[in-house]
């Protein structure tokens, strides 16, 4: 089977190729179609995630996976949330996005600073499928005090996840994907594939 991965997120892109390899599907960047992310106008992740795979899925007629993912910040109300991958602007570098977080954060201590990230990945067989399969989960952790590490991509380089005395950023990509909340979607996703 064919499956187009609806992001143009390359890091997003490179965790779900590896936490896709046992379902043995072809998988197929939405880029390589010239297929170009809608607007996210979902006020969910569920709803982001749908839009996007279905997007996919209407301009190929294959089947599409999305995932709709985001840092919440208790400090800041749940903010970034959807808006995570714009927060310093409609075309915000990883780098910016980070900074601006750090600067509103300024005040506030390191025990006030808890976090998670969500995810929620769908998967529809066509653009007509009326039961799209859906995993979600969350990674839980807080906002560091500067950036650390240089792997993953997004906030990780902030994110330190509970347990842990590194960031996101200082693990290997098996290691992220093992406990990150797209991992944990994915496997809740998988685990609904039907066999
Ligand atoms: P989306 O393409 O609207 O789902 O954007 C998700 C955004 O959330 C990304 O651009 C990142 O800023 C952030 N994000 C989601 N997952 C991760 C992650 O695993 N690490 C770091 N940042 C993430």
């Amino acid at each position: 089977m064919r499956v187009v991965v609806a992001t143009g997120n390359r890091g997003k892109l490179r965790e779900l190729a590896a936490l896709l390899v046992p379902l043995g599907v072809e998988l197929v960047p939405q880029s390589d179609f010239g297929i170009e992310p809608p607007p996210e106008t979902g006020a969910t992740f569920l709803e982001n995630a749908l839009i996007k795979a279905r997007h996919a899925a209407r301009i190929t007629q294959l089947p599409a996976i999305a995932d709709d993912s985001g840092l919440e910040v208790d400090a800041l109300g749940g903010a970034p949330g959807v808006h995570s991958a714009r927060f310093a602007g409609e075309s915000a570098s990883d780098a910016e996005n980070n900074e601006k977080l750090l600067g509103a954060l300024a005040s506030v201590p390191h025990e006030k600073r808890t976090a998670r990230y969500r995810a929620v990945i769908v998967f529809v067989s066509g653009p007509n499928d009326l039961m799209p399969l859906i995993g979600e989960g969350a990674w839980e952790g807080h906002i560091g005090l500067a950036p650390r590490g240089a792997g993953g991509f997004g906030y990780d380089p902030l994110f330190e996840p509970a347990g842990s005395t590194g960031t996101a950023a200082e693990l290997t990509p098996a290691a992220k994907n093992a406990v990150s909340h797209r991992g944990a979607a994915l496997r809740a996703l998988l685990a609904r594939w039907p066999r």
